[in-house]
């Protein structure tokens, strides 16, 4: 099973240790709560760096060519900075035993599991911050969240560093201002999206499906039957995006207590088309709702997935 490391000293010198012995690193972040998508990602964070004996023939490329072995790293950390006042940074579900246990099954060689005063000791006073990509979408309705996690996955990054990086395409606009940040710092990190893992059903997997009723969790199929009515209209060679978007409306308001955002928008700037989606041939369809007290968010890329 994983060694776990609480303090960001252990953790930096875990990695180095492991780069110095010849590793490449994988890493997930997490806030834990860990379900199958989660640990898809793991999964492929393995896949990525794992050894690939390729009869010394080194290319120098990180991923998966010569004999270097794999070592893969989880973080379980609920951040707090990314929880706005009214948000369920509380509530937020944890289960650290559950977590390292559904882990040690798949190889995880090291868990980090800090504190939050050691992510943010007494007298910090740092912030990261991408600028327009973070302003639509969830940036609208949740100010200060990806300060948040731009903040933290920041600290996490400067801690492992140089490392093989997954993280699930569910948030599409998480992994979006993340790879603008690796790219605006020059961070030495390779940031690798993953398919969203789903329940036979359609519902996205989330840790926050945990809140869900069985009423609650039979009405968030709705957005994902949304998200399934848009893409078989574009199959059929719909292209306006006010078209498209009213498809997966439909079934959402359907099921929904609140709307936050059902948008069809460029999948590369997150905001409106400028020119007709089909000069692009792909569109991002994301949808952000509210079922009981439970924030539900879904997306698919048009023309893509
Ligand atoms: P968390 O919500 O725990 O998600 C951790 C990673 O798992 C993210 O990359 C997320 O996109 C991915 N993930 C969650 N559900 C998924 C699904 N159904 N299919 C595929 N991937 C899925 O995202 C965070 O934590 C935090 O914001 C974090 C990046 C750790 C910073 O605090």
């Amino acid at each position: 099973s994983p060694v776990i490391a609480k303090t960001p000293a252990e953790f930096r010198a875990a990695c180095e240790a492991a780069r110095r012995s010849g590793a490449n690193v994988g890493f997930v972040p997490t806030m834990g709560a860990l379900h199958a998508g989660h640990l898809a990602l793991v999964a492929k964070a393995r896949e990525l760096v794992g050894s690939k004996h390729t009869e010394g023939h080194t290319e120098g490329h990180i991923e998966g060519q010569g004999a270097a072995p794999p070592f893969i790293v989880v973080s379980i950390f609920v951040n707090p900075t990314q929880f706005g006042p009214n948000e369920d940074f509380v509530a937020y579900p944890r289960d650290f035993l559950s977590d390292v246990e559904k882990l040690s099954g798949l190889g995880v060689d090291l868990v980090f599991a800090p504190e939050a005063t050691a992510m943010y000791p007494e007298g910090e006073q740092t912030r990261v911050r991408v600028q327009r990509l973070t302003e639509p979408l969830c940036g609208a309705f949740r100010p200060g969240h990806f300060e948040g996690v731009t903040t933290v996955v920041a600290k996490l990054f400067a801690l492992s560093g140089p490392c093989v990086a997954v993280f699930g395409k569910k948030d599409y606009q998480q992994l979006a201002v993340l790879k603008k940040m690796v790219r605006d710092l020059f961070l030495p990190i390779e940031l690798v999206g993953h398919p969203i893992v789903r329940e036979v059903d359609g519902l996205a997997l989330s840790s926050r499906n945990a809140y869900l009723s069985s009423t609650e969790r039979e009405r968030a199929l709705g957005l994902s039957r949304g998200l399934r009515a848009a893409w078989n209209a574009f199959e059929g060679g719909e292209r306006n995006a006010a078209v498209l978007r009213e498809h997966a409306h439909r079934e959402v308001q359907a099921v929904a207590d609140r709307i936050d955002y059902v948008e069809v928008v460029d999948p590369d700037e997150l905001s409106a088309f400028e020119s007709p989606i089909a000069r692009k041939g792909r569109a991002l369809l994301a949808i952000a709702c509210h079922v009981g007290r439970t924030r539900l968010i879904d997306n698919v890329v048009l023309g893509e997935d």
